[in-house]
């Protein structure tokens, strides 16, 4: 009998997203929420699926991270500096993707990136009901450190931060 086969997953590639990655990426911001738009504010919705026109915009101000595999890009992330500090903005990884470390990998290219920009800490706001998303800042080293009560157009947004 043939020995069973073994198939190796291929490695996920963290690199700083440039303007060639826009239509890729917006389409990814797009296949993440659009299948949960009953739960997502419209106006929420809106800015997470950002036109190309608009994401480029945005790209003036916050470094974005793009993770691949196979050439496919599979999760996308951005952050900025404000006071001294790393905020991470836009995390948002494939659903056939998830529980493979991609997320893993984006956040800790944006720990690294805040490092090397002499942050002293970064922080993530989350809404509660992202609850894949505290558990997983959570794991990464991140206390869970307030909650603001119906903060982003009437839901509630909980604030993650890992000091360096
Ligand atoms: C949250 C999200 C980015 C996680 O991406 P991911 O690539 O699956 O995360 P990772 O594989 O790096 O997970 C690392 C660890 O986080 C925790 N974690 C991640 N997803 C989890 C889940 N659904 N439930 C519980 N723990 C989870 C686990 O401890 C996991 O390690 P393990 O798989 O060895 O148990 C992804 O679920 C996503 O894109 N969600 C929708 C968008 C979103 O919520 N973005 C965050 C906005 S702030």
């Amino acid at each position: 009998m043939a020995p069973p086969k073994t198939v190796t997953a291929k490695p996920i590639i963290v690199e700083r997203l440039t303007h060639h990655d826009i239509p890729e990426i917006c389409a990814l911001y797009k296949r993440v929420w659009e299948p949960r738009k009953a739960e997502i504010p419209a106006d929420l919705l809106k800015a997470w699926t950002p036109t190309a026109l608009e994401f480029s915009s945005s790209m003036e101000g916050v470094t974005y991270f793009a993770a691949r595999r196979d050439g496919k890009l599979i999760g996308g992330i951005g952050c900025w500096l404000d006071d001294g500090a790393c905020q991470i903005l836009h995390l948002a990884v494939d659903v056939d993707q998830r529980r493979q470390g991609v997320a893993t990998a984006l956040t800790n290219a944006a720990i690294e990136w805040a490092r090397h920009n002499n942050s002293f800490s970064v922080w993530v706001d989350a809404l509660s009901k992202l609850e894949d998303a505290g558990a997983m800042f959570k794991r990464l080293g991140f206390s869970e450190c307030g909650l603001l009560h119906r903060h982003q157009w009437s839901e509630d947004v909980r604030l993650f931060e890992k000091v360096l």
